[in-house]
């Protein structure tokens, strides 16, 4: 059966309209950038790949413990992690179009064209004055006079008539009660989840009981003001983290931080992910983070092209050090058994569930000849689909219906499942297909007679005769035994 992978993200993005997975926030009213909702196979989805990440974090872990931090919090919080200072994006507006860009994008795209005209000595030259931005006049004025010097125009419009680079904080800005209204009053809405994790390290240590090394999970909302924000749920401006921090002893971390890294690809392999769409990408030592002493991507071969998925990251002590400073709270760890009290260094593992569920999605989408049909189908992981069984009788008969109702009733405390009786059974199949679902179950008037039904199976279109008795063993098995093609 020759099969197709997915080359377009517009693919994904009509599968998700059509089938309920994914909307755009707001769609009557013309939608909302960069924010979307998701329909009732898209939440189910999303909720199961949380719960495997929770279960994986919490449940297999003695030693990690959740949270569920609140999203605004004490405006000293960003102050301390760095963020009301350092988390800014360098912009340039084009006066004509009125669009604004990023200013160093905009000079590697330019870089990008020197090579591809074949211009390296140029590009090279570029590159390094690139890098070296900040060292000269300022980060801004460094990045204006590279493209005024080149004379880089804007990419839509294709005026050369820019303003100044300024640097835009990537935080949502609000205001904290009903009478508040001035700058001395405003919060912002968190733009990662791991802070809560930090200010409460000393309330967990006070009451879990916890001895280092130990973790913090936690998954929740986080909110950025991206300036490019065109791509889906790749990056939105409301998006959900799934993070988690661990604690450990200075010394211990360069180990753990490894050892963390392996784990989560494995994770991600469990997931159902195929192993040559995934690849993990160190970052320099000049591009780190200002809290990241090393850190790496877990990326996935998007149709957009290779992309951070995931981050770990070695934290060192540098947010529980800054919040200690700021809020005048100690923020040491005591070891009994050595007799000695440090800061514990922290290493991170941080994911967006959103992206994570497109990668899910895009891994999963197949496009089949059947037939001479094509057939769309989500070869998810079983523990994933939204849906894990499609119930039908195989017409509208009273003792089919009612024999499919009882199985419906059987298998639901277990499953998630679906009971259709609409339509003919091949699309009710292809139905379940572009739905993701593993099994579907048809009841017809042999079954009546020797109490079985025909179990199909999505990936290879199998089907087999299982007696009534079996099927939620067959399924189960099923669900166990399934593997990535
Ligand atoms: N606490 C560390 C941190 O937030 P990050 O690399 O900025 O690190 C971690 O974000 C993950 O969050 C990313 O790997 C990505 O999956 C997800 N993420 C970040 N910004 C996002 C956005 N605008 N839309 C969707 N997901 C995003």
């Amino acid at each position: 059966m020759p099969e197709k992978n997915l080359d377009s993200l517009d693919k994904i993005v009509s599968l998700s309209k059509a089938r309920g997975f994914i909307f755009q926030s707001s769609d009557i009213y013309g939608g909302l950038a960069a924010v979307y909702d998701y329909g009732p196979l898209g939440v189910e989805l999303k909720r199961n790949i949380q719960a495997n990440w929770w279960k994986s974090m919490t449940q297999h872990h003695d030693n990690i413990v959740g949270v569920d931090a609140a999203i605004f919090m004490h405006p000293k919080v960003w102050e301390a992690s760095g963020h009301v200072e350092g988390f800014n994006d360098p912009m340039i507006d084009d006066k004509q179009s009125k669009k604004r860009y990023r200013a160093d994008m905009l000079i590697e795209q330019h870089i990008q064209k020197l090579r591809d005209k074949g211009k390296d000595d140029e590009a090279d030259h570029l590159q390094e004055q690139l890098d070296t931005t900040g060292t000269r006049k300022g980060l801004c004025e460094d990045l204006y006079d590279i493209i005024m010097q080149e004379e880089i125009k804007a990419p839509e419009s294709g005026a050369f008539d820019w303003t100044e680079v300024r640097q835009f904080n990537l935080m949502f800005k609000t205001h904290y009660g009903a009478t508040s209204s001035g700058d001395e009053d405003a919060i912002y809405l968190r733009p990662e989840t791991a802070q809560g994790i930090f200010v409460n390290f000393k309330n967990v240590m006070d009451t879990a009981r916890v001895q280092i090394p130990f973790g913090i999970a936690q998954v929740g909302k986080a909110f950025r003001n991206e300036v490019v924000a065109r791509q889906f749920v790749f990056r939105m401006r409301e998006f959900e983290q799934m993070e988690m921090q661990y604690f450990v002893e200075p010394g211990n971390d360069e180990e753990s931080y490894d050892n963390w890294l392996n784990s989560r690809i494995e994770w991600h392999k469990n997931l159902g992910i195929r192993e040559e769409n995934l690849r993990t990408v160190p970052h320099p030592e000049d591009k780190l983070a200002h809290y990241a002493r090393a850190a790496a991507d877990i990326q996935f071969n998007f149709p957009i092209g290779w992309q951070e998925v995931e981050g770990v990251h070695n934290r060192t002590d540098f947010d529980l050090t800054r919040h200690q400073e700021y809020s005048g709270k100690k923020m040491e760890y005591y070891d009994q058994k050595q007799q000695k009290r440090y800061t514990p260094y922290v290493i991170e593992t941080s994911i967006g569930l959103d992206r994570c569920t497109l990668m899910v999605l895009c891994d999963a989408y197949r496009e089949e000849e059947v037939d001479g049909d094509t057939r769309t189908v989500l070869k998810l992981h079983p523990k994933l689909a939204p849906t894990k069984v499609g119930i039908f009788p195989l017409i509208k008969k009273p003792e089919l219906q009612e024999l499919a109702k009882k199985i419906e009733f059987e298998l639901r405390d277990e499953y998630n499942v679906l009971y259709d009786e609409s339509g003919s059974i091949g699309k009710r199949y292809r139905r379940q297909d572009e739905a993701g679902t593993p099994f579907c179950v048809t009841v017809d008037f042999d079954g009546l007679e020797d109490n079985t039904v025909t179990i199909r199976y999505r990936d290879n279109m199998e089907q087999d005769r299982v007696s009534v008795d079996k099927l939620a063993d067959v399924i189960r098995d099923g669900m166990k035994t399934w593997k990535p093609e």
